[in-house]
Parts: structure tokens; C-alpha cells; sequence
């Protein structure tokens, strides 16, 4: 039996779901623990592309349940939109292949006006945020007395005198922020959300029992990370991170299956650096190196379009990340894209303030002054996207994944040399 954790070492977007497509043959069951639909999924298989948000990616595969965790923070409009464009080219999507804890906690259109609200009165602190409401409904979880779970919806009575009274404060503080808004309307809401409950009523269930079940029936378990340990609430760098665990930490937490059930934890790793929205990130490259990356890479947002900025691998931040996670293997992603440049940097180590250092920094003032420390990699200048063993691979390429390797104290598993499911090497 394995029960497997798939999760990103850095700032997200480290091509994760191209590895959950890659394991979801040999499971049966894919979880998402924790974020929402701030998460941009993308699989390539059989010349169609898809682009999943808060579906996990298992949907796609015959055979397989998706569950979405009661870690999860989940905007029924937009899950039900998400359901319906996959039912629309032919995917299965029903009560018997996609489960949705009854203790996520719901995301209402307030949380979104928020999310615009805050993130406009932070100025050039502006956290960057996706704009879906994930940080302003995970602080109505933690503060509780605002908060609206998926099995709410169902005690129709007491979900609309919670709702009114929510709504009211509401727009209290929001008219207090931003005199222009428009009051929330509470019946209005009300009517909306018992529609989505109706529609998504098949598929509400108590997940934490259902994945106690299949793990005692030995099913294959396959967790799904959504954005990276970088952007995690507790270790990354905060505040310019997500709202959820979105390292390994929310496994637990957004499932409700113990830590010490899972068998093989893979964290996933792009081969440069990326980062979407605010916050330090020190081997950032603003030139044309940075640009070809963004170029050859697509590295324009899934979700909100937003260009990417680009940079050198950053072995402390991903190590801290792979420790923090305990991963035991590593996919080391687009690798394809480095291609052709005639000198790779690594970044081994930080200089602040004149001291050398591998630990990741727990403040962002000392991140922003973190200089870099480089090993330079000679370049191979080949294209790559057609090797299939890693004897195809020219020698900087495979000098470049056991650096990386190396640094990390991780070994390498997987190399992914372009975007479809055969550009992969097995290790
Ligand atoms: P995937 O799963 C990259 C970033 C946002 C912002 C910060 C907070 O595709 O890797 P939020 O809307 O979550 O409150 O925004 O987190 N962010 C991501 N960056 N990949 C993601 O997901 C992200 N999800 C959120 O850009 O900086
Ligand atoms: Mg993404």
C-alpha cells in the first residue's frame, strides 16, 4: 500500500500537477488538504490540456476519487463552474468520483470584497494576493464567529440567521473602509448558496471517515499540495504567503489522516525560481536572463495571468523547504527551459550582512538583504525535451540535477524535460 504526498518546496508553481497526473495510475484516491481555487493545476495528456483550480488533479483519471479535504476553503460558485467545464468535454465528474468534506469551510462573496479591500489599503505592501477571498475566509475560520462550514449549508434555519448577522457586521466594516461599496444583500446570498448546496449535495460527505475507510481497506492515497512550502502560513515568509499549511504541515490538519501514515513524500522542484505577488525573493534575476526564463518557461499565471518573476534555483530556501516537508525524493521540473544558456547559476548559500549562511531566514528583513552565493554550472546549449533516460542528458544537465540534489541532501526521482507525460525521466 502507499500512501503518497506530492508538494512544492518553493513559492508554488512548481509544475506539482504534472507529477500527481503522473502518479494517479497507481492510486486510487487523490486529496487536496488545504488553499482553494487560488491554485492553478495544469496536466497535458492525449493532446488536451487542463487547467484545474480546486479540483484535485485525480478527477481526470478513470478509477480514481478526488477529495477535497476540510482544509480546504471552497467557493461552490467556482468549484461548480470548474465541475461543469470538465463535464462539458467528457470527464466524469459525480457523487461517486469527487467527495467534499462536509468541514471546509465556504468561501461567500464578502471574503472576495475583502480580499480587493485590504489588499488596496496595504498599498505597496500588498501582499499580491490571487484576489479569491482565501486569506479573508481562513481568518473567519480562525476567528470562528464568522465562519460558514460546507455542512452549514445544509441547516438551512440556523445557516440564514448566522448568515444575516455576518453579513450585517460586514457591512458595518466595510462601509467603514470603503464608503463606495455597495451592502452585501443577506437573503440574496442565502437563495445563491442554497442553490450551490442543492447542486453539490452528492458529493458532501465526512472525508475524514471516508479516508480512514480506504486506508483500511489499503486503497493507494495520493495528497495533492497546493502553491509551496515557501507560501506556507507557518514556515514560509511571512506575510507574503498564503493562508493555509501549504507545506507538508496541512496534511494532517486538512485531512484528518495522521502524518505517520504516509509512506513517500515527493517534493516537487522547478529548476530555477518563481514567484507570483510580493515578498523577498533573492535571486530574482530583473534582466534579459529573467525574461528568457519567463519566455521559454510560460511563466505567466495560471490563474490571475500575472507574469512571473523569474530566478536562479535557490538551494536554502528549496532545502529549508524539503526539511521542513521531510521529503525522502525530489522531481526536479521544466529542466527543458535552462536549456540554452551558456552559464546556470545555483544559489548555495546567503551573505547577510557579511556572514555566510544555509538557514533560511524567519523574517523578510533579513531576506531582502540576503545576497546570493553562487555555484556556477556550465550550460549544456541542446535541447533536452527529447531524452528519456538520464544517459540522454548532456553532462551540465546531469551535473546541474545532482547539484541540485546534493544541496538539498535529497536524491533525485524524476527529471521532467517538457510538459507531456513521456518527457520524463525515471530515476
Ligand atoms: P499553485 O498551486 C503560486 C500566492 C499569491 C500571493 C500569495 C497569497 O498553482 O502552485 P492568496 O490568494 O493565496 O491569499 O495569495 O500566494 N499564491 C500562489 N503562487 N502558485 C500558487 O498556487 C499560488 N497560490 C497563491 O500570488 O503571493
Ligand atoms: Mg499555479
Amino acid at each position: 500500500m502507499s500512501v503518497t504526498s506530492v508538494v512544492g518546496l518553493q513559492w508554488g508553481d512548481e509544475a506539482k500537477g504534472k507529477i500527481v497526473d503522473f502518479l494517479t495510475d497507481s492510486h486510487e484516491v487523490v486529496v487536496r488538504y488545504q488553499g482553494g481555487n487560488n491554485a492553478g493545476h495544469t496536466v497535458k495528456f492525449d493532446g488536451q490540456t487542463y487547467k484545474l483550480s480546486l479540483l484535485p488533479t485525480g478527477i481526470l483519471r478513470p478509477g480514481v476519487t478526488a477529495v477535497i479535504g476540510n482544509g480546504l476553503v471552497v467557493n461552490p460558485d467556482a468549484l461548480l463552474k470548474e465541475m461543469k467545464s470538465l463535464t462539458d468535454r467528457g470527464v466524469r465528474v459525480d457523487g461517486g468520483n469527487l467527495l467534499v468534506s462536509d468541514r471546509a469551510h465556504v468561501i461567500l462573496p464578502y471574503h472576495i470584497i475583502e480580499d480587493a479591500v485590504f489588499e488596496k489599503r496595504r498599498g505597496d505592501n500588498a501582499i499580491g494576493t490571487t484576489g479569491r477571498g482565501i486569506g479573508t475566509c481562513y481568518r473567519d475560520k480562525a476567528g470562528r464567529s464568522h465562519a460558514i462550514r460546507v455542512g452549514d449549508l445544509y441547516h438551512r434555519e440556523t445557516f440564514r440567521a448566522k448568515l444575516a448577522e455576518i453579513v450585517a457586521f460586514k457591512n458595518l466594516t466595510l462601509k467603514s473602509l470603503d464608503p463606495s461599496i455597495t451592502p452585501l444583500d443577506a437573503d440574496a446570498i442565502y437563495e445563491a448558496y442554497v442553490a450551490f448546496a442543492e447542486k453539490l449535495a452528492p458529493h458532501v460527505v465526512d472525508t475524514t471517515a471516508w479516508l480512514h475507510k480506504a486506508l483500511k481497506q489499503k486503497k493507494n492515497v495520493l495528497f495533492e499540495g497546493a502553491q509551496g512550502s515557501l507560501l506556507d502560513v507557518d514556515h514560509g515568509t511571512f506575510p507574503f504567503v498564503t493562508s493555509s499549511n501549504s507545506s507538508a504541515a496541512g496534511i494532517h490538519s486538512g485531512s484528518g489522516v495522521p502524518q505517520r501514515a504516509i509512506t513517500r513524500m515527493i517534493g516537487v522542484v522547478k529548476a530555477y525560481t518563481t514567484r507570483v505577488g510580493g515578498g523577498p525573493f533573492p535571486t530574482e534575476l530583473n534582466d534579459e536572463i529573467g525574461q528568457h526564463i519567463r519566455d521559454v518557461g510560460h511563466e505567466y499565471g495560471t490563474v490571475t495571468g500575472r507574469p512571473r518573476r523569474c530566478g536562479w534555483f535557490d538551494a536554502v530556501a528549496t532545502a529549508y523547504g524539503a526539511r521542513v516537508c521531510g521529503v525522502d525524493q525530489i522531481a526536479v521540473m521544466l529542466l527543458d527551459v535552462l536549456a540554452q544558456l551558456d552559464e546556470l547559476n545555483i544559489c548555495e548559500a546567503y551573505d547577510i550582512r557579511g556572514e555566510r549562511t544555509t538557514d533560511f531566514p524567519s523574517h523578510v528583513e533579513d531576506l531582502e538583504v540576503a545576497k546570493p552565493i553562487f555555484r556556477k554550472i556550465p550550460g549544456w546549449k541542446k535541447d533536452i525535451t527529447g531524452a528519456r533516460k538520464l544517459s540522454d542528458l548532456p553532462a551540465g544537465a546531469r551535473q546541474y540535477v545532482d547539484t541540485v540534489s546534493e544541496l538539498l541532501e535529497v536524491p533525485a526521482k524524476f527529471i521532467s524535460i517538457g510538459p507531456d507525460r513521456e518527457q520524463t525521466i525515471l530515476l
